[in-house]
C-alpha cells in the first residue's frame, strides 16, 4: 500500500491529463478546472485505489474510475452550493458564487458525464458491474439531496429519517467508492458488499462530523461558511439531538431556529447548542458509526496489512477539522 498523498497525486495526474482548461467553450470548462484545482481532500478516489490494491493486482486498473468518482463528487458540490446558497468552498468562492447559477448547472452536468466516461474506462469484464454500482449510487445521492431540501421545510424530522437522508446523500458515495475499487481489484461479491458497508458507515460518521463543523468549525480551516446549515434550516445531527432532548431547552432551541434574521439565528442557536452539550453527542455518534465501519471492514477476507491501512484512513477522519 502507498501513502494517501501518493494515491492523491496519482489521481491528480489523471485529472490533469484531461486538460480541461484547454477545452472550449472556455465558459464551460474553466469553472470545471477552477473547481478541480481548488484542492479538496480527495478522500473518495483514495478509498477506491486503496480498495483495488487491497484485493490484489495493484491500483492502476482503478485509476480512471477513481478520478471519475472524484469528478462525480465535485459535480455534486457545484449543484449543492446552488441548492444551499453557499458562497464559499475550499476557502474560495464557490463556482455558483463566482460564475453564476447557469454555469454551476451546466458545468456540473458536464462533470457528471465526464465522471461517467471515466468510470466506464474499466476492463470490459467489469464494466456492467461497476456501472451498475455507480448509477445506483448516483440515484441514491439525488434522492438524499432531495430529502435534505425537503427537510428544510419540516420541523419534525426523526433520527431515523435523518440517518436515511445522510446515508443517501453522503454514505452511498463513500460506499460505492470502496465497492468499485474492490470490484476492479477482483473482490468476491461478499467482500465487495462488506466494503460498501464499511464506506456507508464511514459516510454517516463523516456527515455527522460535517454537520458539527458547519456550526463549530473554524471557517478558514473548514473552507466553508460557518452557520450555513442553521441559516438554511437544515436538519442536521445537531438539530435532531437538540429537538430530541425535550423540555424547555428544546423549546428554546425551536424558538431560536425560527428567528428571521440569519445572523441572530446563527448566534442564538449556536449558543444554545453549546449550552446543551450537543458537540459531545456528535462526537459519540461519529465514534459509534466509525466503529460500525471498522466492524464491516473486519468481516472482509482482506489481510491485516490492507485492513490496517484502511482503518488508519477511517480513523483520521474521526477528528477531522476540514
Ligand atoms: C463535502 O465533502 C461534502 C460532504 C459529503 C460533507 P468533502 O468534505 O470530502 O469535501 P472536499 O472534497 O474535501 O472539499
Ligand atoms: C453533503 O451535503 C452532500 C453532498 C454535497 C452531496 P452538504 O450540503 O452538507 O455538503 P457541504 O457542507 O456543502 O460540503
Ligand atoms: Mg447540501
Ligand atoms: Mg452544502
Ligand atoms: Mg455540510
Amino acid at each position: 500500500m502507498m501513502t494517501t498523498s501518493e494515491y492523491t497525486s496519482e489521481v491528480e495526474k489523471v485529472i490533469k491529463d484531461l486538460a480541461l482548461g484547454r477545452r472550449t467553450p472556455e465558459a464551460l470548462y474553466q469553472p470545471i478546472e477552477y473547481a478541480l484545482s481548488a484542492g479538496g481532500k480527495r478522500l473518495r478516489p483514495v478509498l477506491t485505489l486503496m480498495a483495488c490494491q487491497a484485493f490484489g493486482g495493484g491500483y492502476t486498473p482503478a485509476l480512471k474510475a477513481a478520478a471519475g468518482i472524484e469528478m462525480f463528487h465535485n459535480f455534486t458540490l457545484l449543484h449543492d452550493d446552488v441548492m444551499d446558497n453557499s458562497s464559499t468552498r475550499r476557502g474560495r468562492a464557490s463556482v455558483y458564487a463566482r460564475f453564476g447559477t447557469d454555469t454551476a448547472i451546466l458545468s456540473g452536468d458536464t462533470m457528471l458525464t465526464l465522471a461517467t466516461q471515466l468510470v466506464s474506462e474499466v476492463p470490459d469484464t467489469q464494466l456492467r458491474r461497476v456501472l451498475d454500482v455507480f448509477n445506483t449510487m448516483a440515484i441514491e445521492v439525488y434522492e438524499g439531496q432531495q430529502l435534505d431540501l425537503s427537510f428544510e421545510h419540516r420541523a419534525d424530522i426523526t433520527l431515523e429519517e435523518y440517518i436515511k437522508m445522510i446515508g443517501q446523500k453522503t454514505g452511498a458515495l463513500l460506499g460505492a467508492s470502496l465497492k468499485i475499487g474492490a470490484i476492479i481489484g477482483g473482490a468476491s461479491d461478499r467482500d465487495a458488499d462488506y466494503m460498501y458497508e464499511f464506506g456507508m458507515m464511514l459516510g454517516l460518521a463523516f456527515q455527522i462530523q460535517d454537520d458539527w463543523l458547519d456550526t463549530f468549525g473554524d471557517a478558514s480551516t473548514f473552507g466553508k461558511p460557518i452557520g450555513g446549515d442553521i441559516a438554511n434550516g437544515k436538519k442536521t445531527y445537531l438539530y435532531i439531538m437538540a429537538m430530541n432532548r425535550g423540555g424547555s431547552d428544546s423549546q428554546l432551541f425551536a424558538t431560536a431556529m425560527a428567528l428571521e434574521q440569519p445572523e441572530l439565528r446563527i448566534k442564538t442557536v449556536t449558543r444554545l447548542l453549546e449550552k446543551m452539550g450537543i458537540a459531545e453527542e456528535c462526537r459519540k455518534a461519529v465514534a459509534a458509526y466509525s466503529s460500525k465501519a471498522l466492524s464491516a471492514l473486519k468481516r472482509t477476507t482482506l489481510g491485516d496489512e490492507a485492513k490496517d491501512a484502511l482503518r488508519k484512513v477511517a480513523e483520521k477522519l474521526i477528528g477531522r477539522k476540514k
